[in-house]
């Protein structure tokens, strides 16, 4: 027990060194992105380029150099399975289209998962200077202030995140609006889930709805949101499924039943 709780401490306290260190090597790529080469991966809209590739190469060897055995799933390089019982699922930016587009809503999202379970999420949005921190009985914080979620937000009286890619038909994302609409809601999409997921766990958003996202877009932004008094519907990550994609849902304890049946779920 007592090596659990000092190996989850250690890996938290590095899980933000590395966040911060990430973010401004991301930043520095974003403040000269004219000079990047955009590629595309499953169409057009889906893009990357050197940032996130070096971004996540630098996490996953500051990871191997404390914590060689532990697993490691980035999205641009895969799954490495470990033996410490501890995975990092990390994305190096979430939010890519913005960021390489100027807009300043990306992140750098790190989670680390124990026994299957999400016990770390941290993410560093650079451009607002923001770190978004939680730790498996820890709380959540943003840049040091602890994050509480009001029971009193719904729907109705708050903003919802949602988001969207061609994994999913046009039709099923023009419902999934319309239910969200008709129930008396309202929608934001910044282009970065891992992000809106963070401002669920602040209060700003009362929930964040995605049909079809993976284990790296998400499961940092859990972590936060179950500290901060949320709740997320379970990620499947065992075996293969850790690569794979899923729903993504997690709400302020207000907007859970409401968001399940818009979804779904
Ligand atoms: C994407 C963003 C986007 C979401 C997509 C994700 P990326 O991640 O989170 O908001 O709608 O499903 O794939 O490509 O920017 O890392
Ligand atoms: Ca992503
Ligand atoms: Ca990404």
């Amino acid at each position: 027990m007592t090596s659990q709780i000092s190996g989850l401490d250690t890996r938290f306290a590095l899980a933000q060194a590395i966040a911060r260190e990430a973010g401004a090597v991301a930043l520095d790529y974003f403040n000269r992105r004219e000079t990047l080469v955009i590629e595309t991966k499953r169409d057009l809209q889906d893009v990357v380029s050197i940032a996130d590739r070096e971004v996540e190469n630098l996490i996953r060897a500051r990871v191997a150099e404390v914590h060689p055995g532990d697993g490691f799933l980035g999205e641009e390089y895969g799954l490495a399975r470990g033996d410490s019982g501890y995975t990092w699922v990390v994305d190096p930016i979430d939010g890519t289209s913005p960021f390489v587009n100027g807009m300043p809503n990306w992140c750098v999202s790190i989670a680390v998962l124990r026994n299957n379970e999400p016990v770390i999420g941290v993410i560093c949005a650079p451009c607002h200077d923001e770190l978004y921190a939680s730790a498996s009985g820890k709380g959540a914080t943003l840049n040091g202030r602890v994050l509480s979620l009001d029971p009193s937000r719904t729907i109705r009286n708050a903003v919802t995140g949602i988001g969207a890619n061609n994994y999913v038909t046009p039709a099923f994302v023009g419902k999934m609006v319309e239910n969200l609409l008709e129930a008396g809601g309202n929608f934001i999409r910044n282009g970065s889930g891992a992000l809106m997921l963070a401002y669920v766990a602040a209060g700003r958003l009362v929930g964040y709805y995605e049909p079809y996202m993976h284990a790296w877009d998400c499961l940092a932004g859990y972590c936060l949101v179950k500290e901060a008094g949320g709740w997320y519907h379970p990620f499947p990550v065992e075996g293969e499924q850790l690569t794979k994609g899923s729903p993504v849902l997690a709400t302020a304890p207000g907007a859970r039943d409401d968001l399940m049946k818009i979804a779904g779920l």
